[in-house]
C-alpha cells in the first residue's frame, strides 16, 4: 500500500511580536547591558535570526541582584501573602490568555513541535503559576514549621528544552514563598523568558521581584558566585551543577539541583504491548529527546523483546519529522548545532562498540539542526550509550529475563531521576516500583507532570525536590534561618 501524505498545516507566525532586540529586565525595565555586549537566538529548524539579545555580565547581576533584594526586603517579603497569591494569579491568567504567543515563540526559539508547546508546555507552565498562586497564603502548611519565612534572593539558572516551563517550576514556588529572583535563561532560548517579562508589567508586579539576566555560562556563574544570593535553583547538566555545588560549598547559599538522568523504561511480560509501544514513543521521542527525565534506556523482558521491538519500528515509521510550526509534526528540530554534535557523539559511539543501530526512512529538512528517531539494539550496559544521557531521540535497547535482573540492571546507573513500569499486576508494579532508585516512577505511563506532584533525582541527578508542597519546602525556612 502507498501511504498517504499529510497536507501541510502551518500554524501561523503572525502572533509573534518577535522585537529585533532585547535588553536586560532589571527593577521592571527593559535595560541596556553596562557593556553593551549582546549575542543573537535563531531558529533550529531553519537556522534564521530571531532576535539580538543583551549579554548580562557581572555588573549587570550585580544591579539584578541589588534590585531583588530592595525589592525583597521592602516590598514582597513584606506583603500580605494573600496579596501575593493574587499577583500569582493575575500571571497565570494573562499566561493562559497569551498562551498562543507564547507557544509560537516558543518553538521559533526552541525547534520544539508546535504541538507540543501548545498543548504541553504552555498549559504547564500556567497550571504552575495558578497551583503555587493558592500556596502564597498557606505556607504554614507546607511542612516547615507554623511560621515559615522565604529564604530571601533566589538565583534561577534554566536549561533551553523546556524553556518556559523551567521558568515557572522556578519563578512561581519562589514568588509565592515571598522570595525575589535573578533568573537566567538558556543562551539559546531567552525569548519566552523575555515574553514573561512583559506579563511581569502587564501584572503591575512590583519592580525588582522578578529580573531576567540574559546570557550565557559565565553570566550564570557570575549568578552563582554573587555573595547577596541566598539560594540556586538551577536544572541542567549533571557536569554545570556539579560545579555548582563545588562553588556555594563554602557559602551559606542552600541550593536545588535539577541534573541529568538516563531513566529505565521497563516492559514486563504481562504488560499491555501495544500501549506500551505508545509509552515507549512518548518517554524518547517527546521533545526530540531533550529530557532529563526522557525513558532513554528500554529494558525489555527477553520472551516479549521480539514483538515489541517489530510494533515499535511499525510505530516509529509513522512518526513525522519536519517543520516544527506543523500541527502534524511530532518530532522537530534539535535545539543547537552543539547539541546535534553530542547527539552525533555519543550515538556513533554505539555504533563503534557494537550495538545495532536502526531508523525509519525519513526525509530530514536541507537547513536547521536534524536528527532522526532511533534505536540500538543489542546493547550491553557498558556502552556508553547506555550509561550517558544523549538527550536526544536516540533509545538504547536492553533485555533482561526475570524480573530481579531487570530492576539490578534498571539501578545500574549514576543516575536516578525518572523510571517507567507496564505490567498488568499491581503486585508487580508496587513490587518494582519500592526497588527502583529512582525519583519519579510512572506506571503504564510515561512523562506526566503536574505542579502538585514533586519532582527530582537519586544520586547524580541532583538535590532537592521541585514542585508540589516539597518543592515549595525548598524556598522557605523556618523562622531562625530566615534571611535578614
Ligand atoms: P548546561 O548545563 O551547560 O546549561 C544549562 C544552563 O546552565 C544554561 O542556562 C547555561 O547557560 C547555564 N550554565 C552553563 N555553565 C554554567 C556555569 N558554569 N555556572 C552557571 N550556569 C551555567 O547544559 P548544555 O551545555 O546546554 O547541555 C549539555 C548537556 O547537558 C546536554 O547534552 C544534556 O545531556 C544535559 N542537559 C540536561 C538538562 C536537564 O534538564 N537535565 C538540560 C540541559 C542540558
Ligand atoms: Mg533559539
Amino acid at each position: 500500500m502507498s501511504g498517504f501524505e499529510y497536507a501541510s498545516a502551518p500554524e501561523s507566525k503572525a502572533i509573534a511580536n518577535i522585537a529585533s532586540s532585547y535588553g536586560l529586565f532589571i527593577n521592571g525595565k527593559f535595560v541596556e547591558p553596562k557593556k553593551g555586549k549582546s549575542f543573537t537566538t535563531i531558529n533550529p529548524a531553519t537556522e534564521e535570526l530571531l532576535s539580538k539579545i543583551a549579554y548580562a555580565d557581572k555588573l549587570d547581576i550585580d544591579l539584578a541582584v541589588k534590585s531583588a533584594r530592595t525589592a525583597f526586603t521592602k516590598v514582597w517579603s513584606k506583603m500580605p501573602a494573600k496579596e501575593r497569591g493574587k499577583y500569582l494569579y493575575r500571571i497565570a491568567r494573562i499566561m493562559q490568555e497569551r498562551a498562543r504567543e507564547f507557544a509560537v515563540v516558543e518553538t521559533l526559539d526552541n525547534g520544539k513541535p508546535i504541538r507540543e508547546s501548545r498543548d504541553t508546555d504552555i498549559p504547564l507552565a500556567a497550571a504552575h503559576f495558578f497551583y503555587h498562586a493558592g500556596w502564597a497564603d498557606k505556607l504554614e502548611y507546607a511542612g516547615v514549621g507554623s511560621k515559615p519565612k522565604p529564604v530571601g534572593v533566589v538565583g534561577q539558572i534554566i536549561p533551553w528544552n523546556f524553556p518556559l516551563l523551567m521558568l515557572a517550576w522556578k519563578i512561581a514556588p519562589a514568588l509565592a514563598a515571598g522570595n525575589t529572583v535573578v533568573l537566567k535563561p538558556a543562551e539559546t532560548t531567552p525569548l519566552t523568558a523575555l515574553l514573561f517579562a512583559q506579563v511581569c508589567q502587564q501584572a503591575g508586579l512590583p519592580d525588582g521581584v522578578v529580573n531576567i539576566v540574559t546570557g550565557d555560562g559565565i553570566t550564570g556563574a557570575a549568578l552563582v558566585n554573587h555573595p547577596d544570593i541566598n539560594k540556586i535553583a538551577f536544572t541542567g547538566s549533571t557536569e554545570v551543577g556539579k560545579a555548582i555545588a563545588r562553588s556555594i560549598s563554602a557559602t551559606k547559599k542552600s541550593a536545588t539541583l535539577e541534573l541529568g538522568g538516563k531513566a529505565a523504561n521497563l516492559v514486563f511480560d504481562d504488560a499491555a504491548i501495544d500501549e506500551a509501544v505508545e509509552g515507549i514513543v512518548n518517554g524518547i521521542f517527546f521533545n526530540q529527546g531533550h529530557v532529563c527525565c526522557a525513558g532513554s534506556r528500554l529494558l525489555l523482558q527477553e520472551n516479549i523483546a521480539d514483538e515489541v521491538l517489530e510494533k515499535l519500528k511499525k510505530r516509529m515509521s509513522l512518526i513525522r519529522v519536519g517543520d516544527p510550526m506543523d500541527k502534524n509534526t511530532d518530532l522537530g528540530a534539535i535545539n543547537s548545532k552543539e547539541q546535534l554534535n553530542r547527539i552525533h557523539e555519543i550515538s556513533n559511539t554505539g555504533d563503534t562498540e557494537g550495538a545495532n543501530r536502526w531508523s525509519p526512512e525519513c526525509k530530514l529538512p536541507s537547513k536547521g539542526f536534524w536528527y532522526p528517531p532511533t534505536i540500538f539494539t543489542g546493547v550491553s550496559q557498558s556502552h556508553r550509550i547506555a550509561r550517558e544521557e544523549i538527550f536526544g531521540p536516540v533509545l538504547s535497547v536492553l533485555t533482561f529475563r526475570t524480573p530481579a535482573e531487570g530492576i539490578e540492571k534498571a539501578n545500574n546507573t549514576m543516575y536516578g531521576l525518572s523510571a517507567g513500569i507496564w505490567s498488568d499486576k499491581g503486585s508487580k508494579v508496587l513490587w518494582a516500583a519500592k526497588q527502583l532508585k529512582a525519583g519519579v516512577i510512572w506506571s503504564n505511563t510515561f512523562n506526566k507532570f503536574d505542579p502538585a506532584s514533586p519532582f527530582g533525582g537519586y544520586k547524580e541527578s541532583g538535590w532537592g525536590r521541585e514542585g508540589g508542597r516539597h518543592g515549595l519546602a525548598g524556598y522557605l525556612t523556618s523562622d531562625a534561618k530566615a534571611a535578614k
